[in-house]
């Protein structure tokens, strides 16, 4: 607890309400990135955003770091510090997803250009210094891209390990497979090393896969919900998943986008609406044609520690009523 809040505690006071969890949301924007900083950003009384840490995934660094800087302005908070994080993978090179978000990694809006820098202290030493200011127990990382940044702070400080609240990461796929090859999931796929540290490292983690995101379809009617809010964020959401649509579109079939990562942030919000089971789950590294791919044990067949709180289904009516409410109260 910082000293302003340890004295106005002692007075009977708070700044935060009980219920108010500090997250800190690691991310590749991505204009699923980008609803989901926006829905954490409309939340402020449950969820109180200590910062944002970009990282390499959907596009190259500097455009991840922008785009957050632009959307955390188009939020109408500017006062939340964001952080660059890695530049590429922890062992391979930088795989970008251009052929699904566009070049900027947000096509579909035009934002403003961001109103201020990052900060110039590195995302990963951000989080080792931030994590190690704090209560055990006190912070939740939620994580939309590749899991870099966490996996090298807990390479570099171990003792920060066991300062996470719970990581919540949009990641994996198993009964549905994968999206980038046959068997893997973007996120798990750009850097399979750092999902295996994290898996591995005891921490508490949920895992929200495709088999979740590919139920929560932005179709157009829930799109108009979102432009039909009258305010300039509803109108870039509607936008930038209208955009999204296209790829899936001409992929699945589908209705609709799938909308991932704002699961992440629905779940912190509203867990009842979601289903999942505490089960193991190892990374393929090495696989001849399945390298990234999450080998979940959902039936319990291998006998192997459960590790991984792993979400299955969502009530996608609930979930876009939540998304559409809090899009609602930005400017
Ligand atoms: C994940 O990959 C990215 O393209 C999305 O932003 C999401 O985090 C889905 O596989
Ligand atoms: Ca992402």
């Amino acid at each position: 607890m910082r000293e302003r809040e340890r004295e106005r505690a002692k007075q009977g006071k708070t700044d935060r309400t009980m219920a108010t969890r500090k997250i800190i949301i690691d991310t590749d924007p991505g204009q699923d990135d980008s609803v989901a900083i926006l829905i954490a950003l409309g939340s402020p009384h449950e969820l109180e955003v200590v910062a944002i840490v970009s990282v390499a995934g959907n596009v190259p660094l500097w455009r991840t770091t922008e785009n957050a800087l632009k959307v955390t302005d188009l939020a109408g908070r500017p006062d939340v510090p964001v952080y660059a994080g890695c530049a590429r993978p922890m062992r391979r090179q930088p795989i970008t997803a251009e052929h699904v978000h566009g070049t900027t990694g947000i096509n579909g809006v035009d934002l403003a250009p961001a109103s201020r820098p990052a900060q110039d202290q590195h995302g990963v030493d951000f989080l080792i210094d931030t994590l190690r200011a704090s209560e055990p127990g006190e912070i939740t990382l939620c994580v939309l891209g590749p899991i870099t940044n966490v996996a090298m702070a807990m390479v570099k400080a171990p003792d920060i390990t066991g300062r996470i609240a719970e990581i919540v990461w949009m990641a994996g796929a198993y009964f549905e497979v994968g999206n980038i090859t046959p068997t893997a999931e973007f996120n798990v796929y750009v850097d399979p090393e750092a999902a295996d540290v994290v898996v591995k490292s005891g921490v508490k983690l949920t895992m929200v896969p495709l088999d979740v995101t590919h139920r929560a379809l932005a179709t157009h009617e829930r799109l108009d919900r979102f432009r039909a809010l009258g305010n300039r964020a509803g109108q870039a959401v509607a936008d930038m998943l209208n955009f999204s649509e296209r790829f899936d579109l001409g992929k699945y079939g589908w209705i609709g986008a799938p909308l991932h990562d704002p699961c992440v942030i629905a779940y912190l919000l509203q867990p009842e609406i979601f289903v999942g089971r505490h089960i193991n789950v190892e990374i393929e590294l090495a696989g001849t044609y399945t390298t990234g791919m999450t080998v979940a044990d959902w039936w319990g067949v291998s006998k192997r520690p459960a590790n991984v709180t792993y979400l299955r289904d969502v009530d996608a009516d609930a979930f876009f009523s939540l998304l559409v409410e809090r899009v609602g109260r930005l400017p």
